[in-house]
Order: C-alpha cells, then structure tokens, then sequence
C-alpha cells in the first residue's frame, strides 16, 4: 500500500510538491492579526451567570473559547500529551498496522485529510479513534506505546465529562434549559479523538497542517501543546493566531451547535499552521450527536427569528455529506440551508 506518513523518523529536507498551495492559499503570517485573543472563561470562577454570559458572547462573535478551571487534573493532560508523543515516535512498521485512509474505519492512522479526495496534501499524521462507548472501542486501540489504552481512556472520560457541562452552559446561553442541547443531540452522544502530529516542515509558507475547515460535530475539546503556537481562527475575514495556554483546552462550536441553535452560534473557520523547527502536537477530542439525532432548532429559537435557517436534518446524513468533499470547500452546512 502506497503511504504518505510524513512522521518518518527522519527530517524532510524539501517538501513535496504535492503538498505546495497555490500562491493565493498560503499562510502569509504578515495578515495575522496581531491583538485580539478568543476569550478566556473561567469555569471555575463560581459565578453560573457570568460563565453562560461569557459564553453567549464567546459563541455568537467567535464561535471559540479557550477554558480555564475546567477540573481535568494536570495529569491527565500530561499523560494524554505524552503518550501521543511517544505513539508517533513508533517506527514505521509499528504504525503501519493500524494505517489507513477509509475514513469509515473507527480506528485508524492516517495522514493530511482525505487523501484520495483532496488535490493538495497537507501537513498533519493523524490517528483517529472512536471514543464512546469504551468498552467498545479500546480493544482496537494502539498497543503501543503499552500505556496508551489506559491514559487515553481516563482522557476520554475527563474531555467528556467536561464537554456534557459546556453543553449544559451553551443550551442556558440560548436561554434553553440546560438539558435542552444534550437532549437534541441524543443520550448517547458519539465521541471521536483526532490526535494530530505536525512534523517540523522544510516549507511552513508553502502549506498547512490542516487547511480551512469547520468541524462537522457538534462540540470540539482540543487540547495543543501550549509550546508551539500553530491554530488559527477566522473572525471579521482575518486570521487570527489562538496563543495557547497552558492547562487550558479551545472549544469550538461545531456545524451541528451552529444548526442547532438555527445559526445564532457560529461553526467558525479555522486552520493548523506549521512551523520550520518543532513538531507539534494537538488532540481534538469531537462530540457527535447520535447517527439517528435529528438536528432541529427548539421552537423559541425559530420563533425569534424568521423561521428556521437550515432543513432538520440526521447527523448520519450530515456526516456522509462531509465525508464526500474535501476539506476546504464552502460551510457544509450551506448545502443543508433553507432557501
Ligand atoms: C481539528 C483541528 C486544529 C489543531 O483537528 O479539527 O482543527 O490545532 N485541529 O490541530
Ligand atoms: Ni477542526
């Protein structure tokens, strides 16, 4: 089987021209906006009303925040961040037997986006893993490195208990009830990791770790190394670079909060950038609704505004939509839109 792994072992000189954007898709660092931050909620700061007020705001301007006194202990953070490292350390071989690029695969590793689809490759090994139930998925895990099942899935446990609260937070900031989002999106919510690796790449200017994209779930847990800088996140049509901090994880809102709460809260556009020196390491933990949820606004929501901006929808048929394109084509959601 032909792979395009680019977490050889070994450091790329040049890069591929498969990989090389065209001239006007390229990072061009100089457009980043310099000032602004996401902002930064406190979950821990005791004060419900402030927190839901700070998210309304967060969702409807950014469609991401970056949380701080969220209660996953430092360990399970470290121990998720380390044995990512040490699992694409691995040699070739070792991570060869779990390769692949069907994306109907529940675990898998895999490379860029969607490699048969796309027309420029980029940046970025990936493993992809179901989450949810355990017991169901972690026998196919990784092996290797031997403390891998273990601290991954006390990672998953943790991201999801913390997503189901942000979830609460979110339904009170759409003045639903606070049952209200988990309700839509089913009992038993999926659960998918990305752990992403972008190696050190000879050509930073010339590609991206992850172009353009949304994120077609519903909810979005990611954890990156906070000693290397590379998310970016558009707002008012400028790319504006996510500092990371440290012990803090980015949420963003997925296509699926965007429908649901019948465009009021944004699915925004964001993107992996590389960097010339070190490798860096990001983990996206995805909350899904149930394959058979239908993804439909509750009443006060359409009733407030001029009635509903997308069509109900299941999320099976979403995500067989999102699957079928590439990556960095228009709001997958704009083929859902009533007109
Ligand atoms: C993703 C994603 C960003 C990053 O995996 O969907 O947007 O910083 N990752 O790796
Ligand atoms: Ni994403």
């Amino acid at each position: 089987m032909e792979t395009l792994l680019i977490s050889t072992g070994t450091r790329h000189t040049s890069l591929p021209d498969s990989y090389v954007r065209p001239e006007h898709d390229r990072p061009r660092p100089e457009d980043i906006s310099p000032c602004k931050d996401v902002p930064i909620v406190d979950l821990g700061c005791g004060d419900r009303p402030r927190i839901v007020q700070e998210i309304a705001a967060a969702c409807m301007h950014f469609g991401f925040f970056q949380v701080i006194g969220h209660g996953v202990p430092g360990e399970a953070v470290e121990g998720m961040l380390g044995v990512a490292a040490s699992f694409f350390e691995l040699p070739m071989e070792e991570k060869m037997k779990l390769y692949s690029d069907d994306p109907s695969r529940t675990t898998r590793l895999s490379t860029s986006f969607n490699v048969k689809k796309e027309a420029v490759h980029n940046w970025r090994d990936y493993l992809r893993l179901h989450c949810h139930p355990l017991e169901k998925y972690v026998p196919e895990w990784p092996n290797n490195p031997p403390s891998f099942k273990e601290v991954v899935s006390n990672y998953c446990k943790e991201v999801r208990r913390l997503g189901y609260k942000i979830e609460e937070l979110i339904s009170e900031s759409l003045g639903l009830d606070k049952d209200t989002v988990k309700d839509v999106l089913g009992d038993a919510q999926g659960q998918h990791m990305a752990v992403n690796f972008y190696p050190p790449c000879p050509r930073p200017d010339l590609t991206y770790g992850l172009p353009g994209h949304t994120d077609p779930n519903a909810l979005t847990v990611l954890l990156q190394d906070s000693r290397v800088p590379g998310l970016q996140v558009l707002k008012d049509g400028k790319w504006l670079a996510v500092r990371p901090i440290p012990g803090a994880f980015v949420i963003n809102i997925g296509d699926q909060l965007q429908a649901l709460s019948n465009g009021k809260y944004k699915s925004v556009w964001h993107r992996a950038v590389v960097n010339g020196d070190v490798s860096r390491i990001s983990v996206a933990s995805f909350l899904c609704p149930e394959n058979n949820a239908m993804i439909s606004p509750p009443k006060s929501l359409v009733e407030a505004g001029s009635g509903a901006v997308y069509r109900d929808f299941t999320y099976a048929e979403y995500y067989a939509k999102f699957w079928s394109r590439n990556l960095d084509q228009e709001h997958c959601l704009e083929l859902f839109r009533n007109v």
